[in-house]
């Protein structure tokens, strides 16, 4: 399963980078927000300074909700650097902006998706990734797991191309039970990542065999 990193933050996309597991990035609007980036120009700026940290794909979404104005800012956003993916959002003209895009050979990322009927649109449109929003999901009660479960099951019966990019993932279960169902990539915060470290008895274990060393070579 790939790993992206869902942060705006530079910091945490290079220690996540430095920890040799990352394989790209998701942003969206509220994440450059919180890091102070405003203004077109500057937005554009923080992408290409994202990208040239990472090897892989970075998500960059669109703000406008008309194809024509999903198309012009998709091509923007695709010239600046090839490792972008343009992120469309999953309303009718998004689904068109994905068609178009896959036609021209620019790679997608179908976000804000919440149910399986919205996941087999995007794979038919062409979407490269498609991202269900499973924290989300489970904040109003719904199983984000099982909408990636219903999602593996439709597009390996179809071999859909499309990559199921779990999004929304807030803490360590989410990956290991979206690595266990067959997800192909999971965005979390750098705490999702870095959290799979974590076991006491590495830590007893690590703190006992220093010790055996220390009394045997002192
Ligand atoms: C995905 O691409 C989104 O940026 C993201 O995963 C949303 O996560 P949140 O629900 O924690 O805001």
């Amino acid at each position: 399963m790939k790993f992206f990193i869902d942060t705006a933050n530079l910091d945490q996309i290079k220690e996540a980078q430095d920890l040799g597991v990352l394989d790209g990035v998701t942003t969206n609007p509220s994440l450059m927000a919180k890091e102070g980036i405003t203004g077109e120009q500057n937005i554009l700026d923080h992408y290409v300074k994202i990208c040239n940290l990472v090897e892989g794909p970075v998500s960059a979404e669109v703000i406008s909700t008309d194809f024509e104005g999903m198309v012009k800012e998709g091509e923007r956003l695709a010239e600046l650097h090839e490792n972008i993916v343009v992120k469309i959002p999953m309303i009718k003209d998004g689904v068109k902006a994905l068609k178009y895009f896959s036609s021209k050979g620019i790679r997608t990322n179908c976000t804000l998706v919440f149910s399986a009927g919205q996941a087999l649109l995007a794979a038919k449109a062409g979407a490269s990734f498609v991202s269900p929003f499973i924290g989300r999901l489970d904040d109003v009660s719904t199983d984000g797991l099982e909408l990636i479960e219903q999602i593996r099951l439709i597009y390996d019966n179809y071999m859909y191309d499309t990559e199921i990019l779990a999004a929304s993932v807030r803490h360590t279960m989410h990956v290991i039970k979206c690595a266990e169902i067959g997800a192909d990539v999971m965005t979390g915060p750098l705490s999702s990542i870095t959290g799979l470290l974590n076991h006491p008895l590495t830590d007893i274990g690590l703190e006992k065999f220093l010790a055996d060393y220390k009394k045997g070579n002192s």
